[in-house]
């Protein structure tokens, strides 16, 4: 039986919770499918600071290293919130996917047609939104240099944004497949009216869009893509953009879809190593409440056995048992809406979900 090694950090915050849950649906995937799964647990973030004063330990690269894939909780919360920018939690987190290699960060916003009233928007404005944000996640002004310097009217400080044509080319090729499979339409966002950089990835994109002669792409200035994300969201399919865009337009998309708890992400690398985490955070004013929604992991952990492993029909099965919990009105707390239910708990939810497995 093929036995895949998973590097998993629980983190910080619902991290735990919510990570167990996941390797739970993993196990049953795998008794039900013929695979196995070995944990190898590693420590990153805030629990890695208090452990080993590091956010990012060395030991824990050269685990993921090893590993067929790496499943992430959440890192970061209120604790280490006075440490210097290079020691918080957030810093493992961009140090690890840098040294991963993970350049590729793929983020679906999709409307679950159950929760489609938790939406902020109206139901006809949102129509059937299902959405693949695919953001640059090893580039861009997060690695640029950085610094502050004396300058003309006192102290500054600045970040650069750069990017290089090869940086471009690859997350064009990731958006541009993943359209192939999806709705064949890209979105590239940029600021290409302002930044030099843009107009770059703006070139690099089109050249790439030659050989997708099955895929359309249209350009969108940034400030224009967000309004175009709540006045008419269904238009989009893929949306492929820098790594700061990126992150702000995706936690926009998610939001449209009014249930951020069921919302899974991948960051790839060229070689097959995945890093699969949910896109919500450590939500340290919950921990150990037992009131996480455990889905977000575990469709990420769906979105491993896809991606990295290429074991389809076992990711369908994982997400077609999470449709068919919702359709039955299993709820926990953070998507109970106006019901007046009593919420599942985390490992409730989990349950539900095994069984209908
Ligand atoms: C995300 C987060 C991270 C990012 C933070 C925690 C550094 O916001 O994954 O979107 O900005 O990339
Ligand atoms: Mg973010």
């Amino acid at each position: 039986m093929k036995t895949y090694t998973l590097a998993v950090i629980r983190g910080d915050g619902i991290g735990p919770e919510i990570v167990d849950e996941a390797v739970s649906v993993l196990d049953r995937a795998g008794a039900l499918f013929g695979f196995r799964t070995a944990v190898l647990p590693c420590l990153l973030g805030g629990c890695a600071i208090d452990e080993t004063g590091a956010p990012l330990p060395p030991e824990t690269v050269d685990i993921c290293k090893r590993a067929d894939a790496v499943l992430l909780g959440a890192v970061g919360g209120g604790k280490w919130d006075a440490l210097p920018g290079h020691l918080r939690p957030e810093a493992g987190l961009l140090a690890l996917r840098a040294q991963l290699g993970l350049y590729a960060n793929l983020r679906p916003a999709k409307i679950f047609a159950p929760l489609a009233n938790a939406s902020p928007l109206r139901r006809e404005v949102i129509g059937g939104l299902d959405i693949m944000v695919v953001r640059e996640l090893t580039g861009g002004i997060y690695f640029g240099e950085r610094g502050r310097r004396e300058g003309q009217h006192g102290p500054e400080a600045y970040d650069t944004e750069c990017y290089s044509v090869m940086e471009v080319e690859r997350i064009a090729r990731v958006a541009f497949e993943s359209a192939r499979l999806r709705g064949r339409h890209v979105t590239s966002i940029d600021k290409a009216n302002v930044l030099e950089s843009s107009r770059l990835w703006r070139e690099v994109v089109h050249e790439v869009a030659k050989d997708y002669p099955d895929v359309t792409v249209v350009d969108m200035l940034v400030d224009n893509a967000a309004m175009q994300l709540i006045r008419n969201p269904a238009q989009f399919d893929v949306v492929v953009t820098s790594n700061m865009f990126g992150d702000i337009l995706s936690d926009e998309a998610s939001q449209i879809t009014g249930s951020i708890g069921l919302l899974p992400s991948a960051s790839l690398s060229g070689n097959k190593l995945g890093m699969y985490e949910p896109i919500h955070g450590s939500a340290p004013d919950i921990a150990g409440t037992g009131k996480a929604n455990p889905i977000a992991t575990i469709l990420s952990a769906a979105m491993m056995l896809r991606y990295s492993f290429g074991l389809e029909a076992e990711a369908n099965a994982i997400e077609s048992a999470v449709d068919r919990v919702l359709l039955a009105s299993h709820r926990t707390a953070d998507i109970l809406g106006e019901s007046k239910q009593k919420p599942l708990t985390t490992a409730e939810m989990t349950e539900k979900i095994l069984q209908e497995m």
